[in-house]
């Protein structure tokens, strides 16, 4: 009777090397069965598909130990798994872009003589804090936490403040503005729950949502299996340049400092393929003169609870989201619906 597979044949069935398979016996990630005869080693089907997927996950840079523990230990799937992998790599990939960019700057200035121009440190200097911007971003209001009953909360009348009055108001304005064909794909960034992309689903319309929280993303994707949902971050999409038709976001870029906001729309447009368009919906003022308009509104009636609630965020200044999309190449709209509420539509022109 055949034992299994010898080391040579598994090697050459996975396209890999035995001296391979041996450092992953070593580290106890698989255990063939050994003859105690010849100290030969027989590998059964599910050795086979077990080493396949080490692998796999060693192939997309998923480290040794980490491989173990999923295998040995999972606290979560596979799947689950290499959604946070591939929000890692983007992370990563974001950041050597950065740094090349820097570099094509730095070998454009530099001449043959050997003094470094002033403004070579200039760019060395706007690498690292845009460095320091991107990986800045905390989680202050713990959305995980949030998941399960912010579908709830949403409806709930505030008593003296409704920081989501005109919640279902906006998002029906960026469905009805955003205009898709069957087939197109939409983003929708800090998707939460999923309640502003799934308005886009029977558009058969492609939508893929992103948000930071992982239970944000399981309870939508419990919701709208049909939305696919990816671990990521405003700052570094784990999407590629110019794959979508739109992105849009609702209450969610007002979780990100005045900084963070415009590399977000830098990331926005990354993403977008020529003619894309950008819908965002969110807390925001006019203009810095209008925030100090409402704030003091708020101090007149004595209700502290809208100022704290206010300040605890950063609502977006409408006017600087509008001049950083004109200057880079959209046409905008742009919309107050309540105090706090306020809506921008943009559209690539080329
Ligand atoms: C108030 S909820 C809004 C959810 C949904 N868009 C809606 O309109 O109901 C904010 C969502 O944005 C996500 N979020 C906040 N900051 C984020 C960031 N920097 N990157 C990705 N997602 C973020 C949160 O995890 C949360 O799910």
């Amino acid at each position: 009777m055949r034992l299994g597979m010898q080391i040579k044949e598994v090697a050459e069935r996975l396209n890999t090397t035995a001296r391979t398979i041996r450092f992953y016996e070593e580290k106890g990630l698989i255990t063939p069965k050994k003859d105690t005869v010849n100290d030969y080693r027989y590998f059964s089907e599910k050795d086979l598909v077990r080493l396949s997927t080490i692998l796999a996950l060693r192939e997309v840079g998923v480290r040794v130990d980490e491989i173990k523990e999923l295998l040995d230990h999972p606290t979560i799937s596979i799947p689950e798994y290499l959604n946070i992998q591939r929000s890692v790599l983007y992370e990563k990939w974001i950041e050597m872009r950065d740094m090349i960019e820097t570099i094509d700057d730095m070998v454009k200035e530099t001449t043959s003589d050997s003094v470094l121009p002033e403004n070579f440190y200039d760019l060395a200097h706007h690498l690292s804090n845009l460095k320091r911007i991107r990986k800045s971003w905390k989680d202050r209001w713990n959305f995980d936490g949030q998941a399960t009953h912010y579908d709830e909360n949403i409806k709930r009348q505030g008593h003296r403040f409704n920081v989501h009055e005109g919640y279902d108001t906006v998002l029906e304005k960026i469905k009805n503005k955003i205009n898709l064909n069957l087939g197109d794909t939409c983003l929708d960034i800090g998707i939460g729950t999923g309640n502003l992309g799934a308005k886009f689903l029977p558009l058969g319309v492609k939508v893929i949502g992103v948000d930071q929280s992982e239970k944000m993303l399981i309870t939508c994707k419990e919701k709208h299996p049909e939305i696919e949902t990816r671990k990521g971050h405003f700052l570094a999409l784990p999407i590629l340049d110019h794959s979508v038709e739109a992105v849009v976001s609702s209450y969610a870029l007002h979780h990100l400092p005045d900084d963070q906001k415009l590399i977000a729309l830098e990331e926005m447009t990354r993403v977008l393929k020529s003619g894309g368009q950008i819908c965002i919906g969110d807390l925001m003022f006019k203009n810095q003169l209008h925030r100090e308009q409402v704030l003091s509104s708020f101090r007149e009636a004595e209700n502290q609870l809208a100022i704290d609630c206010i300040e605890d965020e950063f609502y977006a200044d409408q006017s600087l989201l509008v001049e950083w999309l004109s200057y880079h190449g959209f046409q905008v709209e742009k919309q107050q619906i309540n105090d706090i509420l306020g809506f921008v539509y943009a559209r690539l022109i080329n």
